[in-house]
Parts: C-alpha cells; sequence; structure tokens
C-alpha cells in the first residue's frame, strides 16, 4: 500500500505538534490507518530554526506554493493562520484536488461558507478538527457520535487564555491587568491578548460548533460578544457571595427555529459542570435531544494537544485515501447544500437572568428609586446585598434579577444611568444556570 503524502504550511507551533506525533506514533498510526503517512513537504519563511522535531532539511521550504503544486502531496495541512494568505492556499490546494486540514477558526468563521463551497465544489475533504477546543475531539463528537441528535444546546469555555486570567482573578484576588500579565509571561497569552479576551476568539470557535450542529454556516457578526476586561475583583467577590463565578462562556441555544448565540462573561453556579473548568483548560457541554448532556473536556491549545487533533484529521482522511473513497463527510456533516445561514435570534430577545452592580450614592431611597424602574421595565428583584462605602461616598449596591428581557433591561439602564444618584456606569453580567 503506497503512503499518504502530506504537506504542511506553518511550521510554528502546531505544524512542529504536528509533525512531532506523525513522527512520533508512526508505528501506532500506521496500524491504524494500514498505511505509512509521509511529511513530504514544510513550507514556512523560517527553515532554520529548531522546532525539536527531526525533520529533513530538504523536506523544508520557503515557498508554500511548492506544497500545492507538489503532485505526490494527497493533504494540506494550513497550519499558518491568518485570513488571507492562508484563504488564498487552501482555496488553491482545493482547486488542486488536494484534500485540507486547517486549525484556522478565524478563517473558517469568517469565510468558512466560501471554503465549505470549493470543497464540495472540487470534490475534495475538508477537516478542522483543531480549530476548537484544541485537542478535545469536539468537532469529531459533533460530526461523528452525536449526529443522531438534535443539539438542543452548547455552552462552552472555549478560550484558555480569559480562563486563565479569570481563574487567578478568582483563586488569588488579581485584578485584571496583574492576572493579564502573568498569563503573558506564563506564555498563555498573546501581548496584548486582544482577541482572546474580547470574546473574539471564542466567538469564531462558537460560529464553528453552530454551523456543525444546525447544518448551515453562522453569520459571525450576528454573534453577540463581549470580553472580560471590564470585569473586577469585586464582581467575583460579590458573584462568589451568591455561590458563583464568572466565566467567559460561549453558548447556543435552540429556540423554536432560531439559534441564541453569544460570547460574554457569565456568572454560574459553583457546583455547575463547567465553574471548576479553571486556568488554561476548555470544556463543551453539549445537550442532545436523545442523548442529553454530555461535556467534554481538555487543553485547548498547545503544541501537543493541537498537534493530535490535526493529526486526527490527517488520519482520518488518509483511511479515506487509503479506501479509495472521498466526500464521505461533507466540511458541515449535512448532507442538503448550505443555501442559507443559521437564522440567529436578535439579542435583544434574549431572555435570562442578570447581576448589577450599581454604584449609587449612599441616601435614603436610591434603593427604591432603582428598583422602581427596573420593575416599571418588568425586572424584578430576587437577591439585593449594599456592603461599605467607597472613598467618593458611593457604595456598590448589587442585586441578581428573575429572569428579564434584555430589550427591557437595555432600556431601564438607559433611563438609570443618567441619575444623579448613579456615580459610575453599571456592571451589567448575565447569569446562566439560576
Ligand atoms: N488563543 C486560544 C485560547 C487558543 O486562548 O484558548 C487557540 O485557539
Amino acid at each position: 500500500m503506497k503512503p499518504v503524502n502530506v504537506g504542511i504550511i506553518g511550521f510554528g507551533t502546531v505544524g512542529a505538534g504536528t509533525a512531532e506525533v506523525l513522527l512520533q506514533n508512526r508505528e501506532i498510526i500506521r496500524n491504524r490507518v494500514g498505511t505509512d503517512i509521509v511529511i513530504r513537504r514544510i513550507a514556512d519563511l523560517d527553515v532554520t530554526s529548531d522546532r525539536g522535531v527531526a525533520i529533513e532539511p530538504s523536506v523544508l521550504t520557503r515557498d508554500a506554493e511548492e506544497v500545492i503544486r507538489d503532485p505526490e502531496i494527497h493533504i494540506v495541512a494550513e497550519l499558518m493562520g491568518g485570513t488571507g494568505r492562508a484563504r488564498e492556499l487552501i482555496l488553491a490546494a482545493m482547486e488542486r484536488g488536494k484534500h485540507v486540514v486547517t486549525a484556522n477558526k478565524a478563517l473558517l468563521a469568517e469565510h468558512g461558507k466560501e471554503i465549505y463551497e470549493a470543497a464540495e465544489r472540487h470534490g475534495v475533504d475538508l477537516a478542522f478538527e483543531a480549530s476548537v477546543g484544541g485537542g478535545i475531539p469536539i468537532i469529531g463528537s459533533l460530526r461523528g457520535g452525536l449526529s443522531a441528535n438534535r443539539v438542543t444546546a452548547i455552552m462552552g469555555i472555549l478560550n484558555g487564555t480569559s480562563n486563565y486570567i479569570l481563574t487567578r482573578m478568582t483563586e488569588k484576588g488579581q485584578p485584571y491587568d496583574q492576572a493579564v500579565q502573568e498569563a503573558i509571561e506564563l506564555g498563555y497569552a498573546d501581548d496584548p491578548p486582544t482577541l482572546d479576551v474580547d470574546g473574539t476568539d471564542a466567538a469564531h470557535k462558537l460560529a464553528i460548533l453552530i454551523s456543525i450542529s444546525f447544518g448551515a454556516p453562522a453569520a459571525l457578526g450576528r454573534i453577540h460578544r463581549e470580553g472580560i476586561d471590564r470585569i473586577t475583583p469585586e464582581d467575583i467577590r460579590f458573584a462568589n457571595e451568591f455561590g458563583r463565578r464568572i466565566k467567559l462562556l460561549a453558548i447556543a441555544r435552540h429556540r423554536n427555529g432560531r439559534v441564541e448565540a453569544r460570547v460574554h462573561p457569565a456568572m454560574i453556579p459553583t457546583d455547575h459542570i463547567l465553574a471548576n473548568v479553571n486556568g488554561p483548560y476548555n470544556a463543551i457541554y453539549v445537550e442532545g435531544d436523545f442523548v442529553g448532556p454530555n461535556l467534554y473536556y481538555g487543553l485547548g491549545a498547545g503544541r501537543r494537544p493541537t498537534g493530535s487533533a490535526v493529526a486526527s484529521d490527517i488520519i482520518y482522511l488518509a483511511r479515506e485515501i487509503r479506501q479509495g473513497m472521498k466526500n464521505f463527510m461533507p466540511p458541515l456533516a449535512h448532507a442538503r447544500p448550505l443555501e442559507t445561514e443559521v437564522d440567529i435570534q436578535p439579542m435583544d430577545e434574549l431572555r435570562c437572568s442578570y447581576y448589577f452592580r450599581f454604584s449609587a450614592l449612599d441616601r435614603p431611597g436610591v434603593l427604591s428609586r432603582i428598583s422602581g424602574i427596573l420593575g416599571e421595565h418588568d425586572i424584578s428583584l430576587s437577591s439585593v446585598i449594599q456592603k461599605g462605602r467607597d472613598v467618593n461616598g458611593s457604595v456598590p449596591v448589587v442585586t441578581l434579577t428573575h429572569e428579564a428581557l434584555e430589550r427591557d433591561v437595555v432600556r431601564a439602564l438607559a433611563r438609570l444611568e443618567p441619575l444623579d444618584i448613579l456615580t459610575h456606569p453599571t456592571m451589567v453580567i448575565r447569569v446562566e444556570g439560576a
């Protein structure tokens, strides 16, 4: 049996991890696939740095086109990242009849429709296990083991950097900036970690999970997105008093034919299954109508976990090639044409509970004024805490609400914010699993 040849574009952390697992576990993989998987070419602008992987210098090239043009290469793994050149190279590889593996969540979230359609048009396969949750096999589970189910809900901690920062703020009482600095120094965060902390990275991943679960691309711009940079140690302490933790959650729920899709910090009960997913770990909770709840947990980033995910895609495709098959599984694991996007519910129709931290003057009647305006907008309080007095004479008035409509919350806050009883903007955090 002839070997299956792979070309890798991008020899950074993920490329090196992929090469490492393919070489180190070569025999195990050969036994599982029934033939050798050979790394025939690796393209990267840096062909001299030592990546700790025994690759012959002749395999390395600075020219990614060499990978695309090589007629002996069956599978191209795009591991360079970015949404410009990576997109062109993937489309060019597909045009030449090559199967593609990618870890590029930004590219799939922004240009998924074009890439899924190109794969179908050219009769090649596209696999992207590493794009969500690093080493966690969540894409394979949605495409395979859960494929009999209507997915009713997804709730994930999809960004390890934010999760690390929130964990340090919770466990050590660190302020946000200090936790970010520590994450950068330990290599858990880029400097600056913008796309990780502002919710963009998690939104990219949620868009991909929604696309597979609901069978059509999800418009990234319609996924509500908020980051963790406004969370303070004070909010974390109050959350604790309410028996809750703050996590950056990516949530999708099936709602009467539409999908609720949002990424934001959320308070969840301390005994919630996601509340103790800490540090750089990711976890994805999925509910299916028949299977019920499922939980996936593991490292969402890093050379070896992400290399493991990319290699699993290469193995899947190598098995197909060995059997003389292709297109066994369409990119989104749905056979129907991808004509429409998933219908995402407008955010102002969301119903959930809320945490408000008002910074208010410590005067008689202030709490009743606040609760009166909330009441006029159908927002009912379930708990209130008022403690301490700060140096400016204002106090935190902290409330949890019963379920309310997001639109009403926006309107109520627009009425409250200009009042002179409030000294600072109000902190709003949605509450899940109330
Ligand atoms: N930057 C991502 C995270 C890992 O912090 O989870 C790669 O997707």
